[in-house]
C-alpha cells in the first residue's frame, strides 16, 4: 500500500477521452494490480455522455486487456473497476459540480487529485468551477494535475498560469510533462553522474556535436485541429526536447530546487548556433503513394487546414550559451510521419585525428546505451574498423516487465505528493521565452518550408546538415 489507510479522490475530467483510455486507465489499472493504491483510492470518471456504470466498465474492458502492462487478469480488473464510479456532468457548469461536493462530503478531509485531461481552453474553467462550487474547501490537500500543453507562447502561458494560481498555488499544480516518465529519461542523470570517466568528457574540446531525436512513423492521426494550431517546435520542441537537453547538460544536484535552477540555466542559454536562417529546417509530410496510397499528405488530414503552413518536422542547430558548453552543436530534431519511431540521444565527440566516437542513448521504443569505439580489425591487417558496445535494456524481458509506463510512473509521483517529475513554472516560462524568439525569427527570415513523402526522413536538406555537420 502506499499511504495506509487514507482517502484519495482521484477526479478524472476527460474520463471519455482518448488519454483517458489509452494511457490513464490502463495506468491506474497497473498501479492497481501493484497493490500501490490505498482501500480509500476512488477514481471519479467524469464525461458528459449518458453512460451507466455498466456502459462504462464495458468500455474501459477493450483498453485494458490491450494496453496494461502487468498482465490483464479478470479478477484484478473487477477490484479495479469497483474503485470507478462514471459520473455524468458537464466540467463547464458550475452547478453540475453539486454532485462532486456531496461525494467528496462523505470523506471529508482527504486528498484530491483533480486530473485535466481535457482541452487546455478549460484548463482555468475547471480549476475556478471546483473552488467556486467548495469542492477544493473539503480536501486536506488537493492537487492539479495538468496536461500539455501549458499554453501556446509565453504570454498565453503566462495568462493561464496566473489564472490557476488564483486557485491553487504552484505547489498544488502538477504540470505533466510525460517525458519525464520515461525511464531512459530518470536514466540521463545517472549515466553522466554514476560514470566518472564520463564527467571530464563533458565539455566543447571533446564533445563535437549532440543530436537529440525524436522520430514518429505515425502523422497527426485523430489530433489535427490541435495539431494544425501547434507544430513541431511548440508541440515537441519546447517541453520534451528542451528537457532532455538540461537534462543532459545541467550540473547534477540531489536538491530538488537546485536540481530546477540548474535545469533552467540551461534553458535559458540555449540559442540559434549561427543566429542564421540556415539553422533551422522546416517540413511537412506530403504522401508518399510509393510506399502506400493510404499515407495521406498532411494537408489532407482530418481537421487540417488544406491550405496549412504547419510543421511536421523540424531541425534546429542550436548552442547553450555557457561554459563550457559553447561550441557544441547541438541539433534538436522531430518529425512525424517519417521513416522510423526513434527517441534517442547520440553524443559526437571530436576526432583528434581518429574516427569520432559516438555515445548513443536511445530513449524509446527502443532502450540503451551504445557507445561506438574504433578497433583493430582482427586478422593481420592493421585497419582501424568501428564497432558499437551494446546496451540493450528494452531487449531483457524482465526489463521491460518490470519498467513502470511513463504515465503510471507519474501518476504514482502525484498520488504520493511528488513533484520532481513535473515542469515547474520556472522552466515552463524560461521554455516558451526561448521558443518565442526562435519563432519570431523564423518569421522575420520567412524560412521556407520543405516538403518530404511520407516515411522519409524529413526534407532532403536535413541529410545535408547532418553531413555538414559531423564533418
Ligand atoms: N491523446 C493523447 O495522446 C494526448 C497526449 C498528450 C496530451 N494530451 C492532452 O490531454 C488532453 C485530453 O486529450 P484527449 O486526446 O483525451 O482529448 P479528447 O479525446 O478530445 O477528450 C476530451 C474529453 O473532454 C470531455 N469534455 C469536453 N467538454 C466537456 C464538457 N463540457 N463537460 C464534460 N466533459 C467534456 C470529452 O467528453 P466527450 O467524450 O463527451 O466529448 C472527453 O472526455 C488535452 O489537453 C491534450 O492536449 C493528449
Amino acid at each position: 500500500m502506499m499511504n495506509g489507510n487514507k482517502t484519495t479522490f482521484f477526479t478524472l475530467f476527460g474520463a471519455t477521452g482518448d488519454l483517458t483510455y489509452r494511457k490513464l486507465i490502463p495506468a491506474l489499472y497497473n498501479l492497481h494490480s501493484l497493490d500501490y493504491l490505498d482501500k480509500g483510492f476512488k477514481i471519479l470518471a467524469i464525461g458528459r455522455r449518458n453512460y451507466t456504470q455498466q456502459e462504462y466498465y464495458d468500455i474501459l474492458r477493450p483498453w485494458c486487456e490491450k494496453f496494461v502492462r502487468t498482465g490483464f487478469n479478470e479478477r484484478v480488473f473487477d477490484g479495479f473497476l469497483s474503485r470507478i464510479e462514471y459520473v455524468q456532468m458537464r466540467f463547464d457548469e458550475v452547478e453540475d459540480y453539486q454532485v462532486l461536493v456531496e461525494r467528496f462530503k462523505e470523506c471529508p478531509k482527504s486528498q484530491h487529485l483533480y486530473y485535466l485531461a481535457v482541452a487546455s481552453s478549460y484548463f482555468d474553467v475547471i480549476a475556478s468551477n471546483l473552488v467556486e462550487s467548495g469542492c477544493t474547501a473539503l480536501a486536506n490537500t488537493k492537487q492539479c494535475v495538468i496536461e500539455k500543453p501549458f499554453g501556446t507562447s509565453f504570454s498565453t502561458a503566462q495568462e493561464l498560469n496566473d489564472t490557476l494560481l488564483k486557485f491553487f498555488c504552484e505547489e498544488e499544480i502538477y504540470r505533466i510533462d510525460h517525458y519525464l516518465g520515461k525511464e531512459m529519461i530518470q536514466n540521463l542523470l545517472a549515466i553522466r553522474s554514476e560514470n566518472p570517466i564520463l564527467t571530464p568528457l563533458w565539455n566543447d574540446q571533446l564533445i563535437d556535436s549532440i543530436v537529440v531525436r525524436a522520430l514518429e512513423e505515425v502523422g497527426v492521426e485523430s489530433r489535427g485541429q490541435y495539431y494544425d494550431h501547434f507544430g513541431a517546435i511548440k508541440d515537441m520542441v519546447q517541453n520534451h526536447l528542451f528537457q532532455i537537453v538540461s537534462l543532459l547538460l545541467m550540473k547534477p544536484s540531489s536538491n530538488l530546487d537546485e536540481r530546477i535552477a540548474n535545469q533552467n540555466e540551461i534553458i535559458e542559454h540555449l540559442e540559434l548556433y549561427h543566429q542564421s536562417e540556415d539553422d533551422v529546417i522546416l517540413g511537412q509530410y506530403e504522401a508518399n503513394q510509393a510506399v502506400s496510397d493510404s499515407l495521406k499528405g498532411y494537408k489532407d488530414e482530418e481537421h487540417v487546414d488544406p491550405n496549412s503552413k504547419t510543421e511536421t518536422f523540424v531541425s534546429l542547430r542550436t548552442r547553450v550559451n555557457l561554459e563550457p558548453y559553447k561550441n557544441i552543436k547541438v541539433i534538436l530534431q522531430t518529425g512525424k510521419r517519417t521513416h522510423m519511431r526513434s527517441t534517442e540521444v547520440i553524443i559526437n565527440f571530436k576526432g583528434h585525428g581518429a574516427l569520432p566516437n559516438q555515445l548513443i542513448i536511445k530513449i524509446s521504443p527502443d532502450e540503451g546505451v551504445y557507445l561506438r569505439m574504433n578497433i583493430k580489425k582482427p586478422g593481420p591487417s592493421h585497419d582501424v574498423e568501428t564497432v558499437m558496445m551494446e546496451y540493450c535494456q528494452s531487449c531483457v524481458y524482465e526489463n521491460r516487465l518490470n519498467t513502470p509506463e511513463a504515465y503510471e510512473r507519474l501518476l504514482k509521483a502525484a498520488i504520493l505528493l511528488d513533484r520532481s517529475l513535473f515542469t515547474p513554472w520556472e522552466m515552463v516560462s524560461s521554455s516558451w521565452r526561448v521558443v518565442d524568439e526562435w519563432l519570431d525569427f523564423i518569421k522575420t527570415h520567412q524560412v521556407p518550408l520543405l516538403m518530404y513523402p511520407a516515411k522519409t526522413y524529413g526534407p532532403t536538406k536535413v541529410m545535408e546538415h547532418i553531413n555538414e555537420d559531423l564533418q
